[in-house]
């Protein structure tokens, strides 16, 4: 069976009508049970935008209500203009308030598997009160005040949303960083951000391994000085070095115990009334150039998109009994957005997992799903195809009749891999959401409703309330449907990104450049290529720019190579995406070397080595090929297709050692790509 993106499954997505539609019963207990109930609703939306998010934001608590809903001026959005309001209190205090303090906010569940029986634990929304007061207070007494940013580098574990839930609390902005991102990413996020105070851990299991997290910041906090406190959290019992002295610009020492902080910290601490345009977070995520980009995101409108996509997409109710489950690690946006800050305010427990999908055995998601009786299931593609590998026996061991909803995220999903997760884990019963969306969108935006619209395997459907996504071509002219072009957003959406952290020339040329109205309004530009149907569905094609996905996580090309060069023996390197089985997109890195280097497997295994160093270990190349000199156009541009195809077809070649010359395919393609 083959899994990866071939041509003969592109021919499939091309050609694939097969619908599903969600069964009577489940539309009709879903918020939204129609069609015809999502179309008028969607219109409304784009009529009305204003009167449509006014009455969704009354949903949620707001300290002062807002003079005006939207403020647009192109690129430069405000939503809920003059109002302020807590994210912390819609996840915490609000149910606390309602008498619902004693109800489960978070269920966390350890790796670890001895003796039959993970770690686990139930937060309820008072402890999550309790908690993140005192944490909140911690930060105040290193000095962290309203307005800074505060960096996260933790494990999946019930202190991570503490941590990022108190930082909301009293108005610091966090910036969270994927436990896989080496030394070097954090040093240069840390100083992008200017962050003063870094928490961490002794470490946080991993396959049964430990993540030696506290020694890479460590490592960060030589290549850069503008840390004065690590705050460390206890997790492993692992042995970690230790900086009692005091840091240069503060009095105290550099490290600090988590435990030992709260154990002095008083358990109250009112939430800080935030402007709706205050900074709610930044996270770094890749682009085509350059370092990866801070991108902003404030608090009003960011509450709104993702309180209300959870409840909808997902349909979210407090009054049945959903348990929601979100595998991905808080590091990236989907952890942000669908563990914590859109689920929480609907007042719906929220399941974390530590660890690895693999760890003891190959069923442990489904042991989840059954043991904590999961309702809502959502994961990335790459996982799927992972486990239709390891095969069907493991989800069938397991009773997985809780589950309602399945969602997907990161990348296109292959028919292939739609279908299993429909017959394996759904049991043909429960509908499947694919959602796309961004890092920058702050939500879902082109997604089903599960019980208003049928799915097609392989298409994200229809836009959500509130989106208005065509696909244009470089005019910014609407094309015909079945036609490829450009995804394009054309109106302002609540959780759009308000900027990249210090660089707004960058924020200008990303996304509000390249697809303009003929009257010369820029429209929002994803970086994504498309097509919509006869029946108007999204079928999404990929990335246009030299952005690529790798297991539903973005890289630039040029991070990649980058990495590589800086290496002693590279002169130049090219990395480009090829088909991967697994990871949907692997990374093929095409590599000259300075004279008197030898290719050799050591030698790529080194330069393995350190890219993972410089970037982390997904930046890892799949496939690394030695050659005298890269493929060029006459002008000098690199031929990146050509080397998109050689490492296509590398199943034929396989890896060599030798020092190859491209130049002759080169001079072939030559004509074709000048
Ligand atoms: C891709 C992750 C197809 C897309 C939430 C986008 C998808 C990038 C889908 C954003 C999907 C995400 N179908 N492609 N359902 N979801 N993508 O910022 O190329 O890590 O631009 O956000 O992932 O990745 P990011």
């Amino acid at each position: 069976m083959s899994t990866q993106h071939n041509p003969s499954d592109i021919e499939s997505v091309l050609h694939e009508d097969r619908m599903f539609s969600p069964s009577a019963d489940f539309a009709a207990a879903a918020h939204i049970k129609s069609p015809d109930q999502r179309d008028a609703l969607y219109k409304h939306s784009i009529d009305d935008p204003e009167t449509f998010w006014a009455q969704v934001a009354r949903e949620l608590h707001w300290f002062k209500p807002w003079d005006r809903v939207l403020d647009w001026n192109a690129p430069d959005a405000k939503w809920f203009v003059g109002a302020t309001t807590n994210l912390c209190y819609n996840c915490v205090d609000r149910q606390v308030d309602a008498g619902l303090g004693d109800q489960t906010a978070i269920i966390w569940e350890g790796e670890p598997f001895e003796s039959a029986s993970p770690e686990v634990r139930h937060l309820t929304y008072a402890d999550l009160q309790r908690e993140t007061s005192k944490f909140a207070n911690a930060l105040k007494s290193l000095g962290v005040k309203r307005g800074d940013i505060v960096t996260i580098y933790m494990p999946m574990v019930p202190e991570l949303a503490i941590a990022m839930l108190a930082c909301a609390r009293i108005g610091a902005a966090h910036s969270i960083i994927f436990g896989g991102f080496s030394a070097s990413a954090i040093a240069d996020r840390v100083e992008d951000a200017n962050s003063k105070v870094i928490i961490t851990a002794d470490g946080g299991w991993r396959r049964g391994n430990i993540v030696e997290l506290k020694d890479k910041v460590d490592a960060a906090c030589t290549q850069n000085d503008s840390i004065d406190h690590v705050i460390v959290l206890k997790r492993c019992e692992n042995t970690i070095n230790w900086h009692d002295e005091p840091s240069p610009d503060h009095g105290s020492k550099r490290d600090h115990w988590w435990h030992d902080l709260i154990d002095a910290a008083s358990d109250e601490c009112p939430c800080e009334h935030m402007d709706a345009e205050d900074l709610l977070f930044v996270l770094y995520t890749s682009g085509t150039t350059g370092k990866p980009k801070g991108i902003m995101h404030t608090t009003g409108g960011y509450m709104v998109f993702t309180y209300y996509t959870s409840k909808i997409v997902f349909d979210l109710n407090p009054n049945r009994d959903d348990i929601f489950w979100c595998t991905a690690d808080i590091g990236w946006v989907t952890g942000h957005s669908y563990i914590i800050y859109g689920v929480l305010p609907n007042r719906v427990p929220t399941l974390m997992y530590e660890g690895a999908p693999n760890h003891p055995g190959p069923d442990r998601f489904w042991s989840i799903v059954a043991r904590h009786n999961v309702t809502q299931f959502y994961t990335a593609p790459t996982a799927i195809r992972a486990f239709m590998k390891w095969g069907d026996e493991h989800p069938q061991k397991h009773d997985l009749s809780s589950l309602r909803i399945l969602g997907t995220v990161g990348e296109p999903i292959n028919p292939e891999a739609w279908m299993w997760y429909h017959r394996l884990i759904g049991a043909e019963r429960c509908p499947i959401v694919d959602t796309w969306w961004q890092t920058e969108t702050g939500g879902h935006m082109l997604t089903p409703i599960p019980g208003a619209v049928p799915a097609k395997p392989g298409s994200c459907t229809l836009p959500f309330f509130g989106v208005d996504a065509a696909i244009v071509n470089e005019q910014g002219e609407e094309q015909p449907p079945n036609t490829g072009g450009l995804l394009a957003i054309r109106k302002p959406w609540p959780g759009m990104l308000r900027g990249i952290l210090g660089d707004r020339e960058r924020f200008i040329q990303t996304y509000w450049s390249r697809i303009k109205t003929p009257a010369g309004e820029p429209y929002y530009f994803p970086g994504d290529g498309a097509r919509c149907d006869q029946d108007g569905y999204f079928w999404i094609m990929g990335r246009v720019d030299d952005v690529i996905n790798v297991s539903g996580h973005r890289l630039g090309t040029m991070e990649v190579e980058s990495a590589l060069v800086s290496h002693e023996t590279v002169v130049e390197a090219a990395v480009v995406g090829m088909p991967h089985e697994i990871k949907g997109t692997g990374i093929a890195a095409f590599v000259t070397l300075a004279p008197g280097a030898q290719p050799s497997d050591e030698l790529r295994d080194q330069l393995r080595a350190h890219t993972a160093n410089e970037i982390g270990a997904i930046a890892k190349p799949d496939l690394i090929r030695f050659t005298d000199a890269l493929p060029k156009t006459r002008s000098g541009k690199i031929m990146r297709r050509l080397l998109r195809d050689i490492a296509a077809g590398n199943d034929s070649v396989g890896d060599t050692t030798t020092l190859e010359d491209l130049s002759v395919l080169a001079r072939l393609r030559q004509s074709e790509e000048s």
